[in-house]
């Protein structure tokens, strides 16, 4: 097997643009797992990464915390240069936030325990009539809307912005500064939804734009861990604010990065994989029938639309020793690209993966990572999407594309940015 992944080849993965086309992500992909599965990249810009294309080598790089780590190096994908950049905004940490995502070991365990009662399935259910509440408001905004609307930007991007908020304990007023926020991070390339002015081509634009959501996030959250210091509330920021690491309060630092992650990825991931899913359906009218006829199926369509979409695009681990991986020699230091949507087209685990399937009895689709660092929100996203859906579906008759469906410009976690669909209320 070949130690490298022809430039050509892989350089796009590398690239925001190629994620806004249609099916090329899986085009590259689909050839580096079946000609290149555990091997280098080397694209100018960048250090060299194991590009980790297989399911079990997801899972079990994933699976060993003790050797693949996330805070030593950056924890996502980043030019060299962005890197060092940021280790001057720092002051010597690769990473700009310090959340979970960007911890390891007993760090991570300790700041993982403040939350991961309020979001474990159990008190997770118990906030399904609010929750439901909210679905239900946004499919009579949506009926309202008189038979045309953009399902990505009206409904996909704001009711799990609105769920996730109202738990975190952000007031609505702020919603939006916090979707913008979000956007500017995480579409920092896409042209319409990027931070203007900054030049995606310029890594040293990209890290300072980074500094600036960083320090707008910062303003905001320690004014909001002050207020709940000093007045808890039955609330995510009431738990973050009042938290006990060590018996010393959580550091500025982590707490506004705590507060930054759920304020991203808590809303950005659903809206991306509800608007890919709607997308389908819109496409697909026999799975529109299907589900229509069946809404026991309801929950099979939601594991195979968070395949289907795998929203997150990548984490990249850092070896800390000399190791194996499916027979490769890995170095210490050595840097590992983990691609979920590859992991969740494999071949050798999905039959026909290019198939949307409402009847896989077995779904091991990796989109929320595995692990250590599983997706703590991964509760709240079903069950979002378990409610918009069961609202939903009794009242449309049909769906239909009433336009053409537009991607994010994004390496790291994208989806839909415009879902035109035209329906028939029944
Ligand atoms: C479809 C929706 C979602 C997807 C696909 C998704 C995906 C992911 C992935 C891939 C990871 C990294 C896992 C790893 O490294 O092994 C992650 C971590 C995380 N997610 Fe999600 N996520 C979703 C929704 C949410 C929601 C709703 C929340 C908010 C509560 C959330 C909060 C987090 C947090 C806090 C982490 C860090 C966990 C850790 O490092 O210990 N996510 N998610």
């Amino acid at each position: 097997m070949p130690d490298t992944i022809p430039t050509d080849l892989v350089a796009p993965l590398f690239n925001p643009a190629t994620f806004g086309i249609r099916g090329a992500v899986d085009q590259v992909l689909r050839q580096v797992r079946s000609d290149y599965p555990l091997s280098i990249a080397e694209v100018p810009g960048f250090d060299p990464h194991w590009i980790v294309s297989r399911h079990a080598d997801v899972a079990e790089v994933s699976k060993r915390n003790d050797v693949f780590v996330n805070s030593i190096r950056s924890a996502t994908l980043v030019p060299t240069l962005g890197e060092q950049l940021v280790k001057q905004f720092t002051g010597g940490d690769p990473n700009l936030f310090h959340s979970l995502v960007q911890m390891d070991g007993v760090e991570h365990k300790s700041h993982r325990q403040v939350t991961a009662r309020y979001l474990n399935p159990k008190s997770i259910r118990s906030l399904e009539p609010v929750i439901r509440k909210s679905a239900r408001t946004h499919v009579e905004k949506l009926l309202a809307s008189g038979g045309r609307l953009d399902w990505a930007k009206e409904v996909a991007a704001q009711f799990p912005l609105e769920v996730v908020l109202n738990l975190v304990g952000v007031p609505k007023a702020d919603h939006p500064q916090m979707l913008r926020l979000t956007q500017w991070l995480f579409s920092w390339a896409d042209p319409d939804l990027g931070r203007p002015g900054c030049d995606p081509g310029d890594p040293q634009q990209q890290a300072r734009s980074w500094k600036l959501i960083f320090d707008e996030f910062s303003e905001y959250f320690l004014e909001l861990t002050r207020e709940r210091r000093e007045k808890p509330r039955d609330d995510i920021a009431s738990l973050i604010a009042g938290a006990e690491i060590d018996n010393e309060p959580m550091t500025n630092w982590n707490a506004v990065s705590y507060f930054a992650i759920l304020a991203t990825a808590g809303h950005d991931s659903s809206a991306h994989t509800l608007s890919t899913a709607m997308w389908e359906l819109a496409e697909n009218p026999g799975l529109w029938r299907e589900l229509k006829t069946d809404t026991g199926r309801i929950s099979a369509f939601i594991n195979e639309s968070i395949r289907w979409a795998t929203p997150v695009k990548q984490f990249v681990r850092t070896a800390t020793e000399d190791t194996e991986l499916a027979g490769r020699k890995i170095c210490k230091g050595d840097r590992l690209y983990l691609s979920y949507p590859s992991a969740n087209r494999d071949e050798q685990v999905f039959p026909d993966p290019f198939d949307f399937r409402l009847d896989r009895t077995v779904n091991r689709q990796l989109a929320f990572g595995f692990g250590g660092h599983v997706c703590l929100g991964q509760h709240l996203a079903r069950l979002e999407m378990q409610c918009l859906w069961e609202e939903l579906l009794p009242r449309l008759d049909s769906v239909s594309m009433a336009g053409e469906g537009k991607l994010i410009h994004s390496e790291f976690v994208s989806g839909p940015k415009s879902v035109p669909i035209e329906f028939h209320a029944t």
